[in-house]
């Protein structure tokens, strides 16, 4: 098969947003305790903090992470989380079913954070909470001093604010799962309550309003409207959630789910436009796509809820394959296509729960297949993002109908002179031969480097024995020649080239 891309330096569709390479800390799982924070592990720091799973985050690159919740945060007391550990109560978690301790609050998270070299990105309780209480939190988190709240943070060993620009308003307040569940009407009041009150302290706050849980909600579309409706004026940002599976064996449809992000995304920037020209605004909505990733979701929902109510159980620590790496390769590929206005994302979660990073307690922490093209994404995609023109073959899915076998974004940074091209091959069975035309480009261009994740068993995996059974390999066919730049992409990968 072949397939050739038309790359254009004067064909931007926007500048790569470091946030795009977010990630997610829930209090759900492992993710925060045995995942990020064990104290009398081997390799702990002097906060509990495990410095091989810090080691694995700044290789990842993530650069912004949602937290606390998710879930969990519609029935988070903040406060529990604040002050001497042996004082904290321990809550009952009704999202997830667990006992959580609070031994870790904002403060450690936010001493973490900074060490992992992340951006926080709050999340609020709008489900069992209200206007008052965001705005306690952020008073604790963000004013300078000189008042209750902020007294009390400084007492507690942070002199200075936060400085938290990032709130997320709420958690998938659409969802009857949520604790808190709203309808669009009621939600929407909230959100724009709540913003409006946070913006009476700091206006230049980016705000984030919550879009639906995913875009086969049965109120898809109309929450978006309802919501913005009341909200437009006062927030930056919608949120998309979306998570991907192989459902029945259907591999040729999973390979395609960024033909389904591409769509979501699309209706959700119609639907945010329609309400804009509605209220004769001049302003865009941005979105923040806080959730996504593959999930084994259908494994989840078939289990029967624990009988226990635990301390961090083991909960959804899908172990991810060659095929679900290509796949969430494939998605940052659809993000980075979106980047005037997809400026924001995280991949849901970060350690154990649904995560490119896993840890056993008391041992190990190695990198999930998923793991290697968010890395390398994130490391290489510097600049603008191109429009990119591909001509590619297609097949035929039985959930997105025709789409085509070749998936490809690129990057350009005209300061160091790079251009980077991500590219995924969904043909299960063949290569594919992929030509770059770069006669747009001035001067020449070799191939600086160039990575392709694939493997004979598209059902291999890295476990705890096996670390680096999947991994990303030099990509020998890439080569440059003329103003065409060449490389063969094997069936079932994810590739990236840089050229200098
Ligand atoms: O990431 C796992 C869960 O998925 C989050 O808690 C929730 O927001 C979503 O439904």
């Amino acid at each position: 098969l072949s397939a050739s891309v038309v790359l254009d330096p004067g064909s931007v569709v926007a500048p790569v947003s470091r946030r795009t390479f977010g990630s997610f800390v829930e209090h759900m799982g492992r993710c925060v305790y045995t995942g990020i924070y064990e104290p009398g592990h081997p390799q702990a720091d002097e906060d509990g903090f495990r410095t091989d799973v810090l080691a694995l985050v700044r290789e990842l690159g993530a650069t912004v992470v949602r937290y606390p919740g998710g879930n969990f945060v519609s029935g988070y007391r903040w406060e529990d989380g604040i002050g001497p550990v042996a004082d904290r109560p321990r809550r009952r978690d009704l999202a997830w079913h667990s006992v959580e301790t609070n031994e870790v609050g904002i403060d450690e998270f936010a001493r973490w954070a900074a060490k992992a070299d992340m951006e926080i990105m709050y999340a609020v309780n709008l489900g069992t909470r209200g206007v008052q209480e965001a705005l306690d939190v952020q008073e604790y988190l963000n004013h300078p001093g000189g008042t209750y709240l902020s007294d009390l943070r400084r007492a507690n060993g942070a002199p200075e604010p936060y400085g938290i620009r990032m709130w997320c308003l709420g958690n998938e307040l659409d969802g009857p799962w949520q604790t808190g569940h709203k309808t669009a009407q009621e939600y929407g009041l909230l959100a724009a309550g709540t913003a409006r009150a946070l913006r009476f302290a700091e206006p230049d706050l980016e705000l984030v309003a919550c879009g639906s849980s995913g875009s086969s909600m049965p109120t898809f579309g109309s929450w978006e409207a309802t919501v913005l409706e009341h909200a437009y004026d006062v927030v930056d940002y919608i949120s998309c959630h979306a998570y991907y599976e192989e459902l029945d064996g259907d591999r040729g449809s999973f390979l395609a789910s960024a033909v389904d992000m591409d769509h979501f995304v699309d209706s959700v920037v119609a639907t945010a436009d329609s309400v804009g020209a509605r209220l004769r605004s001049k302003k865009k909505i941005k979105i923040s796509f806080d959730e996504w990733n593959v999930w084994y979701l259908s494994r989840f929902q078939g289990q029967p809820k624990p009988a226990e109510w635990d301390v961090a159980p083991r909960v959804i620590e899908d172990e991810y394959n060659v095929t679900d790496a290509v796949v969430v390769g494939n998605l940052l590929i659809s993000l980075l296509r979106h980047s005037d206005r997809v400026t924001a994302a995280c991949q849901a979660q970060l350690v154990n729960v649904i995560a490119p990073i896993r840890t056993e307690p008391g041992g190990p922490a190695w990198r999930q297949t998923i793991f290697h093209p968010f890395a390398r994404t994130a490391a290489l995609a510097r600049g603008d993002v191109l429009t990119t023109r591909l001509d590619s073959p297609t097949y035929q899915t039985d959930r997105y109908g025709e789409v085509p076998v070749v998936d490809a974004v690129a990057t350009h940074d005209e300061v160091h002179g790079d251009l980077v091209l991500f590219a995924v091959n969904r043909d299960q069975d063949q290569p594919v031969r992929l030509t770059v035309d770069l006669t747009r480009f001035a001067g020449e261009w070799e191939v600086a480097e160039a990575w392709t994740l694939t493997d004979d068993d598209l059902t291999a995996t890295n476990t705890a024995d096996a670390p680096d059974r999947v991994t990303l390999r030099p990509t020998r066919t890439a080569s440059v020649e003329g103003g065409t730049a060449t490389v063969e992409l094997p069936r079932v990968s994810w590739s990236a080239v840089r050229l200098g």
